[in-house]
Protein backbone atom coordinates (compact mmCIF):
# COMPACT_ATOMS: atom_id res chain seq x y z
CA UNK A 1 0.00 0.00 0.00
CA UNK A 2 1.36 3.73 -0.85
CA UNK A 3 0.81 7.06 1.10
CA UNK A 4 1.79 10.25 -1.11
CA UNK A 5 3.15 12.17 2.33
CA UNK A 6 5.88 14.23 0.41
CA UNK A 7 6.77 15.22 -3.07
CA UNK A 8 9.43 12.90 -3.18
CA UNK A 9 7.37 9.86 -2.41
CA UNK A 10 6.65 9.11 -6.44
CA UNK A 11 9.96 9.17 -8.49
CA UNK A 12 10.66 11.28 -11.69
CA UNK A 13 9.26 8.51 -14.20
CA UNK A 14 6.15 7.72 -12.10
CA UNK A 15 5.28 11.27 -11.78
CA UNK A 16 5.49 11.39 -15.70
CA UNK A 17 3.13 8.50 -15.55
CA UNK A 18 1.04 10.21 -13.23
CA UNK A 19 0.65 13.57 -15.03
CA UNK A 20 0.19 11.49 -18.42
CA UNK A 21 -2.98 10.11 -16.91
CA UNK A 22 -4.06 13.41 -15.88
CA UNK A 23 -3.66 14.35 -19.61
CA UNK A 24 -5.68 11.58 -20.74
CA UNK A 25 -8.36 12.67 -18.01
CA UNK A 26 -8.37 16.33 -18.85
CA UNK A 27 -9.36 14.70 -22.67
CA UNK A 28 -11.58 11.91 -22.21
CA UNK A 29 -13.35 12.27 -18.46
CA UNK A 30 -16.23 9.70 -19.88
CA UNK A 31 -14.27 7.07 -19.84
CA UNK A 32 -13.02 7.38 -16.24
CA UNK A 33 -16.83 8.70 -15.16
CA UNK A 34 -17.23 4.96 -13.20
CA UNK A 35 -14.28 3.46 -12.31
CA UNK A 36 -14.30 4.16 -8.55
CA UNK A 37 -18.16 3.41 -8.68
CA UNK A 38 -16.67 1.05 -5.41
CA UNK A 39 -14.53 3.39 -3.75
CA UNK A 40 -15.34 5.81 -1.07
CA UNK A 41 -13.09 8.81 -0.31
CA UNK A 42 -12.33 10.37 3.01
CA UNK A 43 -11.37 14.08 3.43
CA UNK A 44 -9.81 14.70 6.94
CA UNK A 45 -9.45 17.98 7.03
CA UNK A 46 -8.15 19.69 10.81
CA UNK A 47 -8.00 23.29 8.86
CA UNK A 48 -9.41 25.26 6.39
CA UNK A 49 -9.27 24.75 2.78
CA UNK A 50 -11.83 25.19 -0.66
CA UNK A 51 -9.47 24.14 -3.50
CA UNK A 52 -7.92 20.98 -1.80
CA UNK A 53 -11.05 19.43 0.17
CA UNK A 54 -13.76 20.51 -2.76
CA UNK A 55 -10.87 19.53 -5.70
CA UNK A 56 -11.04 16.30 -3.89
CA UNK A 57 -14.29 15.73 -3.46
CA UNK A 58 -14.93 16.68 -7.08
CA UNK A 59 -12.00 14.12 -8.05
CA UNK A 60 -13.78 11.41 -6.51
CA UNK A 61 -17.23 12.07 -7.91
CA UNK A 62 -16.69 12.67 -10.94
CA UNK A 63 -14.64 8.97 -10.63
CA UNK A 64 -17.86 8.27 -9.76
CA UNK A 65 -16.62 7.28 -6.13
CA UNK A 66 -18.10 8.97 -3.22
CA UNK A 67 -17.02 10.92 0.00
CA UNK A 68 -17.50 11.53 3.68
CA UNK A 69 -15.21 13.47 5.82
CA UNK A 70 -15.44 16.82 7.93
CA UNK A 71 -13.92 20.34 6.92
CA UNK A 72 -12.58 21.32 10.60
CA UNK A 73 -11.24 20.21 13.70
CA UNK A 74 -14.24 21.36 15.93
CA UNK A 75 -16.49 19.39 14.26
CA UNK A 76 -14.97 15.99 14.57
CA UNK A 77 -13.26 13.80 17.77
CA UNK A 78 -10.42 15.87 17.71
CA UNK A 79 -12.24 18.29 19.72
CA UNK A 80 -12.57 15.53 22.33
CA UNK A 81 -8.73 14.71 22.40
CA UNK A 82 -8.87 11.98 19.59
CA UNK A 83 -4.64 11.70 18.37
CA UNK A 84 -4.79 11.43 14.43
CA UNK A 85 -3.57 8.06 14.94
CA UNK A 86 -6.87 6.70 16.10
CA UNK A 87 -9.05 8.40 13.71
CA UNK A 88 -7.16 6.94 10.60
CA UNK A 89 -7.67 3.47 12.44
CA UNK A 90 -11.52 4.10 12.49
CA UNK A 91 -11.79 5.85 9.17
CA UNK A 92 -9.62 2.96 7.42
CA UNK A 93 -13.06 0.78 8.40
CA UNK A 94 -15.28 3.68 6.52
CA UNK A 95 -13.43 4.27 3.32
CA UNK A 96 -10.65 3.08 1.01
CA UNK A 97 -8.23 6.14 0.65
CA UNK A 98 -8.21 9.52 3.32
CA UNK A 99 -6.71 12.92 2.31
CA UNK A 100 -5.75 14.80 5.41
CA UNK A 101 -5.07 18.42 6.28
CA UNK A 102 -3.51 18.95 9.25
CA UNK A 103 -1.69 22.26 10.86
CA UNK A 104 0.77 19.73 12.36
CA UNK A 105 3.90 19.29 10.57
CA UNK A 106 4.31 15.32 10.22
CA UNK A 107 0.62 14.51 11.53
CA UNK A 108 -0.32 12.91 7.69
CA UNK A 109 3.15 10.92 8.30
CA UNK A 110 1.95 9.22 12.10
CA UNK A 111 -1.49 8.90 10.38
CA UNK A 112 -0.06 6.72 7.33
CA UNK A 113 2.01 4.72 9.71
CA UNK A 114 -1.43 4.15 11.72
CA UNK A 115 -3.97 3.32 8.43
CA UNK A 116 -4.89 0.43 6.89
CA UNK A 117 -5.47 2.78 3.67
CA UNK A 118 -3.39 4.96 1.45
CA UNK A 119 -3.18 8.46 3.32
CA UNK A 120 -2.41 11.57 1.22
CA UNK A 121 -1.22 14.74 3.01
CA UNK A 122 -3.55 17.70 1.40
CA UNK A 123 -0.80 20.09 3.82
CA UNK A 124 1.08 19.59 7.20
CA UNK A 125 1.49 22.84 8.75
CA UNK A 126 4.05 25.06 6.91
CA UNK A 127 6.02 21.97 6.05
CA UNK A 128 4.31 20.46 2.85
CA UNK A 129 1.62 20.60 0.25
CA UNK A 130 2.64 17.34 -2.00
CA UNK A 131 -0.73 17.49 -3.93
CA UNK A 132 -0.64 20.83 -4.35
CA UNK A 133 2.50 20.73 -6.00
CA UNK A 134 1.32 18.03 -8.67
CA UNK A 135 -0.72 21.09 -9.49
CA UNK A 136 1.60 23.17 -10.21
CA UNK A 137 3.38 20.32 -11.96
CA UNK A 138 0.81 19.89 -14.29
CA UNK A 139 -0.18 23.45 -15.33
CA UNK A 140 3.61 24.15 -15.94
CA UNK A 141 3.69 21.39 -18.06
CA UNK A 142 0.60 22.24 -19.75
CA UNK A 143 1.66 25.23 -20.85
CA UNK A 144 4.67 25.05 -21.34
CA UNK A 145 5.17 21.79 -22.76
CA UNK A 146 8.49 20.83 -20.49
CA UNK A 147 9.39 20.76 -16.43
CA UNK A 148 12.98 21.64 -17.34
CA UNK A 149 15.34 23.94 -18.46
CA UNK A 150 13.45 27.30 -17.42
CA UNK A 151 13.62 30.14 -14.72
CA UNK A 152 11.04 30.18 -11.83
CA UNK A 153 10.61 32.94 -9.52
CA UNK A 154 8.92 32.03 -6.29
CA UNK A 155 7.58 35.50 -4.17
CA UNK A 156 6.53 36.24 -0.96
CA UNK A 157 5.88 34.02 1.94
CA UNK A 158 9.05 31.70 1.27
CA UNK A 159 9.33 30.79 4.79
CA UNK A 160 5.61 29.23 5.81
CA UNK A 161 4.67 28.59 2.34
CA UNK A 162 4.66 24.93 2.18
CA UNK A 163 3.54 25.07 -1.43
CA UNK A 164 6.41 26.03 -2.11
CA UNK A 165 8.76 24.27 -0.14
CA UNK A 166 7.18 20.98 -1.87
CA UNK A 167 7.57 22.86 -5.70
CA UNK A 168 10.83 23.55 -4.91
CA UNK A 169 12.01 19.95 -3.65
CA UNK A 170 10.19 18.37 -7.01
CA UNK A 171 11.57 20.45 -9.33
CA UNK A 172 15.58 20.36 -8.83
CA UNK A 173 14.62 16.59 -9.85
CA UNK A 174 14.27 18.35 -13.50
CA UNK A 175 17.54 19.63 -15.61
CA UNK A 176 18.51 23.28 -15.88
CA UNK A 177 16.18 24.68 -13.50
CA UNK A 178 17.00 28.05 -11.92
CA UNK A 179 14.91 29.60 -9.10
CA UNK A 180 14.84 33.18 -7.89
CA UNK A 181 13.63 33.47 -4.63
CA UNK A 182 11.67 36.89 -3.83
CA UNK A 183 10.98 37.68 -0.10
CA UNK A 184 11.70 40.06 2.82
CA UNK A 185 14.58 39.19 4.73
CA UNK A 186 12.07 37.52 7.36
CA UNK A 187 10.52 35.52 5.07
CA UNK A 188 13.28 33.55 3.65
CA UNK A 189 12.95 29.84 2.53
CA UNK A 190 14.09 27.76 5.34
CA UNK A 191 17.69 26.65 6.20
CA UNK A 192 16.85 23.06 5.25
CA UNK A 193 15.40 24.43 1.58
CA UNK A 194 18.46 26.41 0.52
CA UNK A 195 21.63 23.61 2.32
CA UNK A 196 19.64 20.41 2.02
CA UNK A 197 17.64 20.50 -1.49
CA UNK A 198 19.39 23.40 -3.50
CA UNK A 199 22.74 23.41 -2.48
CA UNK A 200 23.21 19.69 -1.75
CA UNK A 201 21.66 19.48 -5.37
CA UNK A 202 23.71 22.35 -6.95
CA UNK A 203 20.73 24.23 -8.34
CA UNK A 204 21.43 27.81 -9.73
CA UNK A 205 19.56 30.59 -7.12
CA UNK A 206 19.63 33.48 -6.36
CA UNK A 207 17.57 35.74 -3.07
CA UNK A 208 15.82 38.72 -4.17
CA UNK A 209 14.09 41.43 -2.20
CA UNK A 210 12.45 43.33 -5.15
CA UNK A 211 9.88 41.64 -7.32
CA UNK A 212 11.82 43.96 -10.21
CA UNK A 213 15.02 42.59 -10.30
CA UNK A 214 13.89 39.13 -11.21
CA UNK A 215 11.02 39.66 -13.11
CA UNK A 216 12.60 40.15 -16.55
CA UNK A 217 14.03 36.68 -16.29
CA UNK A 218 11.26 33.94 -15.40
CA UNK A 219 9.78 31.84 -17.59
CA UNK A 220 7.16 31.52 -14.20
CA UNK A 221 6.37 33.64 -11.40
CA UNK A 222 4.43 31.40 -8.52
CA UNK A 223 3.21 33.91 -5.69
CA UNK A 224 2.21 33.29 -2.28
CA UNK A 225 0.03 34.99 0.01
CA UNK A 226 1.74 36.02 3.42
CA UNK A 227 0.61 32.88 5.64
CA UNK A 228 -1.54 35.08 8.30
CA UNK A 229 -2.51 31.83 10.15
CA UNK A 230 1.57 30.76 10.60
CA UNK A 231 2.50 34.09 11.79
CA UNK A 232 3.16 34.60 16.16
CA UNK A 233 1.72 38.10 16.04
CA UNK A 234 -0.72 40.32 14.10
CA UNK A 235 1.99 43.66 14.13
CA UNK A 236 4.64 41.31 12.13
CA UNK A 237 1.55 39.86 9.48
CA UNK A 238 0.13 43.25 9.11
CA UNK A 239 4.03 44.79 8.50
CA UNK A 240 4.64 41.79 6.00
CA UNK A 241 1.10 41.30 4.39
CA UNK A 242 1.16 43.92 1.23
CA UNK A 243 4.96 43.65 1.09
CA UNK A 244 4.55 42.72 -2.79
CA UNK A 245 1.17 43.55 -5.25
CA UNK A 246 1.85 42.53 -8.85
CA UNK A 247 -0.05 44.67 -10.97
CA UNK A 248 0.19 45.90 -14.57
CA UNK A 249 2.59 48.04 -14.70
CA UNK A 250 4.68 45.51 -12.87
CA UNK A 251 4.01 42.98 -15.55
CA UNK A 252 4.98 45.45 -18.34
CA UNK A 253 8.53 43.82 -17.24
CA UNK A 254 8.00 40.52 -17.83
CA UNK A 255 8.49 38.29 -20.71
CA UNK A 256 5.42 37.75 -23.14
CA UNK A 257 4.97 33.86 -22.33
CA UNK A 258 6.03 33.92 -18.96
CA UNK A 259 2.73 32.53 -16.86
CA UNK A 260 2.19 33.66 -13.12
CA UNK A 261 0.76 30.64 -10.86
CA UNK A 262 -0.57 30.41 -7.40
CA UNK A 263 -1.66 28.19 -5.28
CA UNK A 264 -4.87 30.73 -3.92
CA UNK A 265 -5.99 32.01 -2.19
CA UNK A 266 -5.09 35.26 -2.86
CA UNK A 267 -5.52 38.09 -1.05
CA UNK A 268 -3.51 41.23 -2.46
CA UNK A 269 -0.61 39.81 -3.69
CA UNK A 270 -2.09 39.99 -6.76
CA UNK A 271 -3.99 43.13 -8.35
CA UNK A 272 -7.60 42.08 -9.60
CA UNK A 273 -6.44 43.62 -13.04
CA UNK A 274 -3.96 40.98 -13.76
CA UNK A 275 -6.78 38.22 -13.89
CA UNK A 276 -7.74 39.18 -17.50
CA UNK A 277 -3.76 39.06 -18.92
CA UNK A 278 -2.90 35.65 -21.09
CA UNK A 279 -0.32 35.61 -18.59
CA UNK A 280 -2.47 35.20 -15.17
CA UNK A 281 -2.95 31.15 -15.11
CA UNK A 282 -3.80 30.92 -11.39
CA UNK A 283 -7.65 29.53 -11.95
CA UNK A 284 -6.98 27.48 -14.72
CA UNK A 285 -4.01 25.98 -12.44
CA UNK A 286 -7.03 25.19 -9.95
CA UNK A 287 -8.75 23.13 -12.55
CA UNK A 288 -5.68 21.24 -13.13
CA UNK A 289 -5.76 20.13 -9.38
CA UNK A 290 -8.80 17.85 -10.01
CA UNK A 291 -7.21 16.44 -13.22
CA UNK A 292 -4.34 15.61 -11.13
CA UNK A 293 -6.48 14.34 -8.01
CA UNK A 294 -8.30 11.82 -10.05
CA UNK A 295 -4.69 10.71 -11.14
CA UNK A 296 -3.59 10.49 -7.84
CA UNK A 297 -6.54 8.71 -6.58
CA UNK A 298 -6.52 5.96 -9.48
CA UNK A 299 -2.91 5.05 -9.24
CA UNK A 300 -2.90 5.35 -5.12
CA UNK A 301 -6.13 2.72 -5.08
CA UNK A 302 -4.34 0.64 -8.39
CA UNK A 303 -7.42 1.35 -9.70
CA UNK A 304 -7.38 -0.96 -13.26
CA UNK A 305 -7.38 1.91 -15.97
CA UNK A 306 -10.25 1.83 -19.07
CA UNK A 307 -8.33 1.16 -22.20
N1 LIG B 1 -4.09 25.85 -2.59
C1 LIG B 1 -4.74 25.45 -1.47
O1 LIG B 1 -4.25 24.61 -0.70
O2 LIG B 1 -5.95 26.05 -1.27
P1 LIG B 1 -6.94 25.74 -0.08
O3 LIG B 1 -6.27 26.16 1.20
O4 LIG B 1 -8.19 26.48 -0.37
O5 LIG B 1 -7.15 24.23 -0.06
Amino acid sequence: MRHLISPLDFSVEELDKLLALAGDIEKNPQKYAHVCDDKRLATLFYEPSTRTRLSFEAAMMNLGGKVLGFSSADSSSAAKGESVADTIRVVSCYADIAAMRHPKEGAALVASMASSIPVINAGDGGHQHPTQTLTDLLTIHSLKGRLGDMTIGLCGDLKFGRTVHSLIEALVRYANVRFYLISPEELRVPSWIREDVLEKNHIEYKEVERLEDALPELDILYMTRVQKERFFNEEDYVRMKDFYILDMPKLELAKKDMYILHPLPRVNEIAVEVDSDPRAAYFRQAQYGVYVRMALILTLLEVKLPC
